[in-house]
């Protein structure tokens, strides 16, 4: 059977009838598996960097028999289409951000856009090293997913073509987010209008005026070019963004014992590694973007951040049911330590 066309032109349901059948692997010839692996941001982030890493461990460890190859920056599919070619079998893995498991069916993933929840990268671990986090990846299974782990990028912080550092500078702002529920609620808490537009898309809407500003780690903002077209950068570090590395159930039924281990291994070792960068991949973009100028950079003062944290603390109440109370307060428990 020949191999389907992955090129984004295919509509999802012409791959679905060129979706391999369920226990086939992508056979290379000579009997060696080729796994595609989908992502939406720039190679130079910690996720494309990460996920690299994972394809040349798999590459040396499995003497080339098992060929990873990643498509960074929405090249083989974006926000819109990524999860549906999981599930159809037409890419076999994924690193999506936290943010995006609600639009299908995990409601509960968005207890990490939680804005001001966590103060940091480690309490962000402990939830995720610990029951809770291994319960949510355990229910990817629910779609037919298998959770394999999480990487970090970072904290989030505001732009716009104005500082945005308290309420009301936020007022009336159309604020591009991702799709989630409670990150809209946030938005719309310190006055803004939140606007869901793909990953891949955000950059245009912000030229074009679509919409006025976004939010996203420093490093999603520089490899982006977002500085192009935004004045002003406030370092708000509201809430996380992360990321869940899935596979596709059939893909990874089929894989033999010893695949499955190889591939475990060598993606533990590279997320472990991608979290250690994550942070300095923020560190060297933020001052990359202070060097080139263009975009002012603003820092809160702790009035300021209180503010914030105070206008959108009734997205807990207000989301709660939807992530889940026991949820809630597994995380809230987790994150006090
Ligand atoms: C976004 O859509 O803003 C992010 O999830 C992109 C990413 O994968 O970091």
């Amino acid at each position: 059977m020949p191999a389907p066309d992955l090129t984004r032109r295919h509509s999802l349901h012409a791959l679905a009838a060129l979706a391999w059948p369920a226990g086939v692997a992508r056979a290379q010839a000579a009997g060696g598996i080729t796994i595609r692996l989908s992502h939406v941001v720039a190679r130079q982030t910690p996720k494309g960097l990460a996920l690299e890493r994972f394809a040349q461990l798999v590459h040396t460890r499995s003497a080339g028999r098992i060929r990873v190859e990643v498509y960074p920056n929405s090249a083989l599919y974006g926000d819109a289409d990524e999860m549906q070619a999981l599930q159809l079998g037409a890419v076999d893995m994924l690193a999506p951000s936290l943010s995006k498991f609600s639009r299908i069916g995990f409601p509960e993933f968005e207890l990490f856009d939680l804005p001001f929840l966590f103060a940091d990268q480690e309490q962000v671990r402990r939830v995720q090293s610990g029951t809770l986090g291994q319960q949510l990846l355990a229910a990817l299974s629910r779609q037919r997913l298998v959770g394999l782990g999480y990487l970090d990028n970072g904290f989030k912080h505001m732009s716009a073509n104005r500082p945005l550092r308290v309420p009301a500078e936020f007022r009336g702002q159309r604020m591009r987010v991702q799709a989630s529920r409670v990150i809209a609620q946030q938005m719309r808490a310190l006055g803004a209008q939140p606007v869901v537009l793909d990953f891949g898309e955000t950059r245009r809407a912000l030229a074009t005026g679509v919409v006025d500003g976004t939010e996203n780690p420093v490093s999603n903002f520089w490899t982006q070019g977002m500085h192009e077209v935004q004045t002003h950068l406030t370092l708000t570090h509201h809430a996380y963004l992360g990321y869940a590395v899935v596979a596709q159930e059939r893909f990874w039924a089929q894989l033999g014992v010893a695949e499955r281990q190889l591939l475990v291994q060598a993606l533990h070792q590279s997320l472990v590694w991608g979290n250690a960068i994550a942070r300095q991949e923020n560190a060297q973009a933020l001052a990359a973007l202070r060097e080139v100028g263009g975009t002012q950079v603003h820092d809160l003062a702790p009035a300021q951040r209180q503010q914030l944290q105070a206008a959108t603390a009734p997205v807990y109440q207000a989301l709660g049911q939807r992530i889940g109370p026991h949820w809630l307060a597994q995380v809230q428990a987790a994150v006090q330590g």
